[in-house]
């Protein structure tokens, strides 16, 4: 039995890491986030007020925890607030990595950070774990900046990228496929950009790569996407085919029509031959994702 602490437990990949963790191993685990409190109620496991950015607070809690692993969601994953925010994007994505890796080094724990494709500029495709990175927009490079924080840490790291996560989760930011569900289940019109080209990602493929580094032991760099490239109009098509509603109401557009802060590489793919190979993980394409998606909330599996 492993000792693990999780950042950002509220955040979609924090609640699903913590969720799997708790239904397929005995492992102790700390569930730690921003939030005074947890938001799945009846979470059968500790949860703890920690604010990454508070570099006292991180050390104690490291120190007093003593995990053998710690699993580092939490960030600010606002895209266009990173661009207009650039010391708080830096603190919380990169100085908050710093702290950790501190703490890990007197802990001797082992870092399993996050961290994304937007650390890659569009321009080439696929790419896999040796592809040289070249951010297009202010959060790319706070997160290509805390990996290198901890590839210079001397310490036990492993850093998983990854890209277009979904997934349900209880008050999470509404990622891609809830806000299209949310919409045309409101009978709402959506415009979705139709040159935007990605790799959905469930967020249970994920969590279960990460629980596999974690049994295997495994550090280093993995690519871990959905097994599929499509565009954003795509995927929302597929949303409302699975969830059965009406696709008339997705407008398709250009993404010159839309208006972002930062910019957005157009197309990422990953080769995630590595991170199947060596984590024996599989990864689904969207219509599988989607259609566990639908039977997870049909059974309402995320009742805690
Ligand atoms: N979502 C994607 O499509 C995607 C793609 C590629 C990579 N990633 C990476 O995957 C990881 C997890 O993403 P996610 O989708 O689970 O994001 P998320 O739902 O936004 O969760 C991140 C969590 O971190 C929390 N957080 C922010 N600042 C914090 C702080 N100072 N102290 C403690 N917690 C803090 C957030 O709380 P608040 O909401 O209250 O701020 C939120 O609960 C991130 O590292 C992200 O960069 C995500």
């Amino acid at each position: 039995m492993k000792r693990i602490l999780i950042t950002g437990g509220n955040g979609l990949l924090g609640q699903t890491v913590s969720r799997l963790l708790l239904q397929e191993t005995n492992h102790e685990i700390l569930v730690t986030g921003k939030e005074q409190y947890s938001v799945m109620d009846r979470l059968p496991a500790h949860y703890l007020q920690l604010d990454v950015t508070d570099k006292k607070h991180m050390r104690d809690c490291i120190q007093e925890f003593k995990p053998g692993t710690i699993i580092h969601t939490a960030s600010n994953t606002n895209v266009d607030e990173c661009e207009h925010d650039r010391d708080k994007a830096q603190l919380q994505n990169v100085n908050a990595v710093e702290y950790l890796a501190e703490s890990a080094r007197i802990t001797g724990a082992h870092i399993i950070h996050l961290s994304t494709d937007y650390v890659f500029d569009g321009e080439k495709a696929p790419l896999d774990e040796s592809a040289p990175p070249h951010p297009v927009n202010y959060y790319g490079k706070t997160k290509l900046a805390s990996e290198n924080v901890l590839r210079g840490a001397g310490i036990r790291y492993t850093i998983v990228r990854t890209m277009i996560l979904y997934g349900y989760g209880v008050d999470v930011k509404p990622n891609f496929a809830l806000w299209v569900l949310d919409n045309l289940s409101a009978n709402k019109k959506i415009n979705v950009v139709v040159d935007q080209y990605g790799q959905p990602t469930f967020v249970d493929d994920l969590g279960y790569g990460i629980i596999k580094i974690i049994e295997l032991g495994r550090t280093g760099l993995y690519h871990i996407s959905g097994s599929e490239v499509t565009s954003r109009y795509d995927f929302a098509v597929a949303v409302a085919e699975t969830f059965k509603l009406n696709m008339n109401l997705i407008q398709p557009i250009s993404s010159d029509e839309f208006h972002h802060a930062a910019p957005r590489p157009r197309y990422s793919e990953f080769v995630t031959q590595k991170a199947r190979m060596e984590l024996g993980i599989r990864l689904s394409n969207v219509r599988e994702g989607l259609s566990i998606l639908r039977k997870q909330l049909e059974h309402r599996i995320y009742n805690y």
